[in-house]
């Protein structure tokens, strides 16, 4: 969380998007750019990172971020280092994923792991952030992947905002999502929550309550 003072605010809550379907494109794009779009409106920055597809591998529990402590995971040849270094920047992180199997992509479940386990290597570097986990679903099984996500999240000292329902949009086809209006209310609903919340935080960075050791 950048140090600046609360009432200089225009531009400068930064939200960073993360695609996690390698559909680029696809209802999971739309969904995170929508909560971006929207959260531009507000006068947000905003940057969109495309994450499905890209080599990243899972978390080797080497624990060499906790030798380190410089926020850097061991492994510099994936995706992984880039994102996370746009994570820390972030006023407000929003994760996409479609929904694979009833869970979330192989690309995201190997991102959050990693950002969590980083995150807690480096003075719970993901504290007083705003998290939100959006889906896009065909059918069924979406509210297990929107929860592995906020798992990481809320354990990970950072807020969630509520929304008007789970952030899950629904679609088949590459931009079926266009068709579920409710799904898209919800996004710019989320948004506006985001904005909020993530306002109201701000002037509390410095009193957040340190996590006991163990
Ligand atoms: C490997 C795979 C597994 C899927 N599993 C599910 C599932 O468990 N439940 C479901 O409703 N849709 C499932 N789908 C459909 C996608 O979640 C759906 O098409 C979604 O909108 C894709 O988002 P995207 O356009 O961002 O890739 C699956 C699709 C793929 C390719």
């Amino acid at each position: 969380m950048r140090d600046l003072p609360y009432n200089d605010r225009e531009n400068d809550m930064y939200a960073l998007g993360i695609n996690g379907s390698p559909r680029r494109g696809g209802n999971t794009q739309m969904l995170v750019n929508t909560v971006l779009d929207s959260l531009k409106g507000s006068g947000w920055e905003t940057e969109f990172a495309q994450l499905g597809g890209e080599k990243i591998r899972g978390c080797q529990a080497c624990s060499q971020c906790f030798k380190a402590k410089d926020g850097k995971c061991a492994f510099q040849d994936d995706a992984f280092q880039g994102i996370y270094d746009k994570a820390m920047r972030a006023d407000a992180l929003i994760i996409g994923t479609p929904t694979y199997y009833s869970g979330v992509t192989a690309e995201v479940k190997a991102l959050t792991d990693r950002m969590g386990y980083v995150a807690l290597a480096n003075g719970r570097a993901l504290k007083g952030k705003v998290g939100a986990a959006v889906v896009a679903v065909r059918r069924g099984g979406a509210t297990h992947a929107f929860d592995t996500i906020n798992h990481m999240f809320l354990m990970s000292q950072m807020v969630v905002p509520g929304s008007v329902y789970w952030n899950i949009g629904f679609g088949l086809r590459r931009e079926d999502v266009k068709n579920d209006g409710e799904g898209l209310a919800n996004m710019k609903n989320l948004a506006d929550t985001i904005d909020l919340v993530a306002g109201a935080i701000r002037p509390l960075a410095s009193r957040w309550p340190e996590a006991p050791g163990y």
